[in-house]
């Protein structure tokens, strides 16, 4: 696993800079004017459609997203997966996978190189771009696409064997939104294909007084992170909902998948949860939804 570099401390230096601002803007609430701001951006763009901005932005400076508390999580993430791998259910290498949510590709071109045959699928352009220049630059094989899992067409019914997602339904904030995905990742699988869902995850219960309310608070939130070479940049909140381990159970199950396993999972930076599900072989009725 990677140790903590200089690049971890500076994050974690700057989430605690933070703090009080952060406290600020969800207790008391956002201003007028960033409430404002953020009504005009939704009505051009979905709230999970900002994290291009991230991606464009760190692009236009010649780096990605990629800071040490990404690498930290892939690498927990790939840890769990390969002890994964030995389950009868999730499919070998040569198998048809699909990365949900895939960002710069890290993950994706991980998969490839285990043999899988990889399709990496993201809503922002810029991240996908990232993701193609990494797997040339790799000499792996990866397909890329840029896309809204939420609105995937018929053509991906049944095309994967196993679908992964690390890190992109916490994303979602509207439930409605959290339904249409979870079930658009099992209509997209073979029957008897595997889900393999890695999320950070919640002690408690999160329930949301009013959904659309956390989003306009998010998206005005102002973030500085570091990225890459160890300058920061600064970004809009995309959207963010964690769930408690049974929450993103229910979740699952009400999607009509099976879950065989749900476990916590520490990654040094925050509480993650993995959770290996399958798509019965007999498919259920939510399945065509
Ligand atoms: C936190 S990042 C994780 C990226 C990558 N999986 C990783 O481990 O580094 C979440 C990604 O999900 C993507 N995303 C969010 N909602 C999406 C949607 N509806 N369709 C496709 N991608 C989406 C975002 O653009 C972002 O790149």
């Amino acid at each position: 696993m990677t140790g903590l570099s200089r690049f971890h401390y500076l994050n974690m230096w700057l989430r605690l800079a933070e703090r009080p601002r952060r406290w600020w803007h969800f207790h008391v609430g956002p201003s007028e004017r960033q409430l404002a701001e953020a009504e005009n951006l939704l009505s051009q763009r979905k709230y999970y459609e900002l994290y291009e901005e991230i991606h464009a932005r760190a692009g236009r400076q010649g780096r990605t997203v990629t800071s040490s508390t990404v690498e930290l999580t892939c690498s927990a993430f790939r840890y769990r997966f390969e002890a994964f791998q030995g389950e009868d259910i999730i499919p070998q290498p040569g198998a048809e996978l699909v990365d949900l949510g895939c960002g710069v590709g890290e993950n994706a071109v991980y998969f490839a190189q285990l043999g899988y045959r990889v399709t990496g699928i993201d809503v922002s352009g810029s991240a996908v771009e990232m993701a193609r220049e990494r797997a040339q630059g790799s000499g792996t094989s990866v397909t890329f696409t840029a896309a809204d899992i939420l609105d995937l067409s018929e053509d991906y019914t049944s095309k994967y064997d196993l679908a992964v997602d690390v890190g992109c339904l916490h994303m979602l904030v509207l439930s409605g939104d959290r339904t249409r995905y979870l079930r658009t990742a099992h209509r997209i699988l073979r029957p008897g294909g595997a889900f393999v869902l890695y999320e950070r995850v919640s002690r408690r219960d999160i329930v949301l007084k009013e959904e659309y309310s956390e989003v306009l608070n998010q998206v005005s939130f102002i973030y500085r992170r570091m990225v890459g070479d160890g300058r920061s940049i600064e970004f809009r909140g995309a959207g963010g909902r964690r769930a408690s381990l049974r929450q993103y159970r229910r979740e699952l199950e009400a999607a009509g998948f099976e879950v065989l396993k749900a476990e916590r999972a520490w990654d040094m930076a925050q509480r993650f949860a993995i959770f290996l599900a399958t798509k019965r072989a007999r498919a259920s009725p939510l399945a065509s939804s």
